[in-house]
């Protein structure tokens, strides 16, 4: 199968190919997602054969209007109409109980609740109006590897294995929504994924306490989100976290070691420190923002370049979006930090 890339002009044809069963990959503001319908069976099995996915990890339902959602759910949380007015379209998925039966199994996993998502893009908005049905989109790299955020991480991973990709440059945000279980009405929200929407931001419009799962803090817990219990995230070289006053120790004791190594961190670190290193990447800004947008195509383009021993990557505070970072970067580095 040739996989095309298509252009502004051809969106609906690229909606019809979606809505008649073909996987075509789309663009958000967190990472690019994979796509099919979520009413057809066969294809969103076709999702989960593509990506290499685990089957019991369920899917997310990507939206364009609220009414969608209400076609499978009834019976909703009373915070529901405040949280959605507020963070949709935008980086926030939100777990519901749905009507009986209503979604195929392979998208649920067989659970008795389904995620939603508004994404925040025009080019995907129109494009899931256009399709006239709701779309699945895990991310749209092969299981494990990064998440993609440019169109050409998806070709890299998927070329030949779908119909085509919408591009919309380089995705905004850079790691995946944070996932939000309101799905029974009398507790409190949960957060099961941390993403761009922190649960400071959550508390603040919602004038609420919203709850975090355990698991995300102790490391024993078995995570209520099936996908969060998976290897994730990881390139084939070792990767090891450095801390802000470590970075000298790090590079010393790699050397030592006759390492290849690679760098991933802001341009204050890489002009301090990349001169001692085989490769570098440097995040745009010294910001979390331009850190976390940077992270997965960091991580690509080193573990793809020279061939490296080991990426020593930038560990930040875990306060605001630091959370979403380092979970992610966590698990790229197996939790392993350079440790003096
Ligand atoms: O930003 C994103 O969310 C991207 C873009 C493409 O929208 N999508 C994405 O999908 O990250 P995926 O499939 O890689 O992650 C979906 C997450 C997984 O951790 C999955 O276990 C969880 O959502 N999930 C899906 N349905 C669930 C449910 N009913 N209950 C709890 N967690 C659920
Ligand atoms: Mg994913």
């Amino acid at each position: 199968m040739d996989t095309k890339i298509y252009q502004e002009v051809e969106l609906v044809e690229a909606a019809h190919q979606i809505a008649e069963g073909q996987l075509v990959a789309f663009p958000t503001e967190t990472v690019y997602g994979l796509g099919a319908n979520a009413l057809l069976e066969d294809s969103v099995r076709q999702v989960f054969e593509v990506k290499g996915r685990p089957s019991d990890n369920p899917l997310i339902v990507h939206v364009a209007d609220f009414s969608q959602v209400e076609e499978y759910v009834d019976n909703f949380h009373p915070l529901t109409k405040k949280i959605v007015a507020n963070f949709w379209p935008g980086p926030l998925t939100l777990i519901f109980f749905i009507k009986k039966a209503s979604l195929p199994l392979v998208v649920t996993g067989g659970l008795s609740t389904a995620a939603f998502r508004m994404p925040d893009n025009k080019k995907t908005l129109e494009f899931i109006k256009l399709a006239g049905v709701p779309i699945v989109g895990p991310s749209a790299n092969t299981s494990g590897k990064p998440s993609p955020t440019t169109a050409q991480h998806v070709y890299h991973d998927l070329k030949g294995k779908i119909a085509g990709i919408l591009d919309d440059g380089a995705t905004e945000i850079g790691v995946e929504s944070t996932v939000l279980d309101i799905s029974d009405p009398t507790k409190p929200p949960m957060i099961l994924r941390p993403g761009a929407i922190t649960k400071e931001a959550l508390e603040a419009v919602l004038k609420t306490t919203v709850e975090v799962d355990r698991h995300l803090v102790e490391e024993n817990e078995v995570p209520k989100s099936p996908g969060m219990k998976y290897k994730h995230y990881s390139p084939d070289t070792k990767v090891l976290m450095v801390r802000p006053d470590d970075w000298q120790a790090a590079l010393k004791v790699s050397r030592e070691k006759g390492l290849k190594i690679g760098i991933l961190a802001s341009p204050s670190v890489v002009s301090s420190w990349g001169n001692q290193a085989e490769a570098s990447f440097s995040y745009q800004e010294n910001t979390i923002e331009a850190a976390t947008r940077g992270l997965f195509a960091g991580l690509r383009a080193l573990d793809e370049g020279t061939d490296l021993d080991v990426i020593l990557a930038e560990a930040f505070p875990e306060e605001g979006l630091g959370i979403a970072y380092m979970n992610r970067l966590k698990k790229a580095a197996a939790q392993n930090f350079f440790e003096k």
